[in-house]
């Protein structure tokens, strides 16, 4: 960045956004392997934050690849360069007042904790999805884990390239255990013991 550009403080902060649309804005941040449920999860989420009032935008890896990071491929670099962008994007996100959503595989921890690092203390929430490898392998909802085994994808995250594993994340999901709706209810308790839900919140139904 060049010396010569300089902060513009604006008398709209993000105090004030918040207070418009009276609610604590937040990234949820969830991380995982391909497959393993991020976008299903943090798309379910979404629906029900919106049936409740709230405000929110929701990010996802597959679709930000179509514009904003369309130049990127699978390189460690390209990837640290996409969560660099879109933990930007986040940030402008939650700045503007709003609950934002992003599902990315975001394999390295170092990328993940500068994300972090960029947002107002308190305002970013690690969710690791966890999914065994076998697990999302199975699933295959796209085929790519077929197309990897016939040659045509490299560097796939956990086959030939690496996923770093959350250390401390704020909300920890079993994947192989626990069911969308389930996943959906621990992640509501989570924002209510944090303050997000100002009403309350009603579990979502599981079905047995
Ligand atoms: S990240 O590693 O840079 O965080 P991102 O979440 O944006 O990845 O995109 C992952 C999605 O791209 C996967 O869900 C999958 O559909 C697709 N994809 C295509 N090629 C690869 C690859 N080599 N590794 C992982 N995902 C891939």
């Amino acid at each position: 960045m060049s010396d010569n550009v300089v902060w513009h403080s604006h008398p709209v902060d993000q105090q004030a956004r918040a207070e418009q649309k009276q609610q604590m804005p937040l990234v949820i941040w969830f991380t995982g392997l391909s497959a393993s449920g991020k976008s299903t999860i943090a798309g379910a989420l979404e629906q029900i934050l919106t049936q409740q009032g709230y405000h929110t935008y929701l990010l996802d890896g597959d679709n930000v690849r179509h514009g904003l990071c369309k130049d990127l491929g699978f390189s460690d670099n390209d990837r640290k360069e996409n969560i660099r962008r879109v933990g930007e994007v986040a940030r402008l996100g939650a700045d503007s007042g709003l609950i934002i959503l992003a599902a990315f595989i975001s394999p390295f921890r170092e990328d993940r904790r500068l994300v972090r690092d960029i947002l107002p203390k308190d305002q970013f929430v690690e969710v690791f999805v966890d999914a065994p490898l076998a697990v999302c392998q199975q699933r295959d909802p796209k085929g790519l884990y077929a197309k990897v085994e016939r040659g045509e994808i490299k560097s796939f995250t956990g086959i030939d390239s690496p996923y770093e594993t959350p250390q401390a994340p704020e909300v920890h999901i079993d994947a192989q255990a626990l069911s969308v709706a389930e996943s959906i209810n621990r992640l509501l308790e989570y924002l209510h013991q944090a303050g997000v839900l100002k009403a309350g919140y009603e579990p979502v139904a599981v079905s047995a």
